[in-house]
């Protein structure tokens, strides 16, 4: 996606405006942001940042909000209401993880997220389709993209042996080719899938197969949080441990193939408290404005105990020429 630099030079304009990582974040408005697990679309040099809507009092699933300096966010309103999406097995579905690509061949707005229900059982992507980006996205259903049975227990609480592994964290990631793909944490959270979509982006590319359309990847390293980005023809992929919203170590994977080798390598985070990603889980990495080795680690710093108050790590990296990813703490900083 390439960004004008009438748009970076915005940014830079505001330089003496800083992020705050952990602090309450405001929107234009005063309110805190709410878009919680989310993710950054770019379009038409303006960013929308989507994410769990966690408001208690609106039945609001997928916020919207946008900016064209990354630091100050309009909310546009809700994306995708929790009373569009499907009932079943008597309980109202509820998402996690939002994130929205634009189709430049059918010109929509394409939402995935995690699509879940009670107990966590249910384990499906769900999708939703715009031709705005501020929406409100129409559902247009839930599933698990890759319906296979690596020798699934009979009786398996995800129901994996009938409808395949299952679709957690996950996130979206457009390839320089335009392809897209979704990876997402599957088999119980055991192993991460990259799945490549098909030319709509509303489903797996089909007919799937394994190591040529999808992979599994990270296998048995029980890995969430993805985070993806592509340096120098090589892709990154962020992601955390799995120990539900208390923070752990973060980890990174490098693959010269989107679908795999993937070789792991250790906590990029440096600096205090990194050990547990400063608090926070991996949700996002944005490419910074105007430059090509810089980027935007997005994390949540959860706060189960009240989750609409759970805050957001934003913290900028450099890739050196090695690609050694390094993360450090920053109280604040700014372009
Ligand atoms: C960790 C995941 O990353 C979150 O998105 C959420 O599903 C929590 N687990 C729930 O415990």
């Amino acid at each position: 996606m390439v960004l004008s630099a009438a748009l970076f030079l915005f940014g830079a304009a505001r330089a003496d405006l800083a992020f705050h990582p952990g602090e309450v974040w405001r929107d234009t408005d005063g309110q805190p942001i709410q878009a919680h697990g989310g993710g950054i679309l770019i379009y038409s040099n303006i960013y929308y940042w989507y994410g769990e809507d966690r408001t208690p009092e609106i039945r609001s699933a997928v916020s919207c909000y946008s900016s064209t300096n990354l630091l100050d966010w309009k909310r546009e309103g809700v994306a995708l209401w929790q009373t569009n999406l499907p009932i079943a097995n008597g309980h109202r579905t509820f998402v996690e993880r939002p994130k929205v690509i634009y189709n430049p061949r059918t010109k929509k707005f394409v939402m995935w997220l995690h699509t879940e229900q009670g107990r966590y059982h249910f384990a499906s992507a769900g999708v939703a389709l715009s031709d705005t980006p501020m929406g409100p996205f129409t559902f247009l259903k839930t599933f698990r993209p890759i319906t296979n049975n690596i020798g699934f227990a009979e009786d398996d609480v995800d129901g994996q042996n009938k409808f395949g592994g299952t679709f957690r964290d996950m996130n979206l990631f457009v390839d320089d080719d335009g392809r897209a793909y979704t990876f997402y944490s599957s088999e119980g959270n055991w192993t991460m899938y990259v799945v490549r979509l098909n030319a709509d982006f509303t489903g797996p590319e089909l007919p799937a197969v394994e190591n040529k359309t999808w992979s599994r990847i990270l296998v048995r390293q029980m890995r969430e949080g993805p985070a993806p980005f592509k340096w120098k023809g090589k892709y990154f992929l962020i992601t955390s441990a799995c120990t539900g919203w208390a923070p752990n170590a973060a980890n990174y994977s490098v693959a010269e193939n989107i679908l795999g080798p993937w070789k792991t390598f250790e906590n990029p985070c440096t600096g205090l408290d990194s050990a547990k990603t400063f608090g926070g889980q991996s949700t996002f990495v944005l490419p910074s404005p105007g430059k090509s080795d810089q980027f935007i680690f997005m994390a949540d710093r959860w706060n189960p105990s009240d989750l609409p108050d759970s805050r957001y790590l934003w913290l900028p990296f450099t890739l050196p020429a090695d690609g050694t990813l390094t993360i450090p703490w920053r109280d604040q900083w700014s372009f």
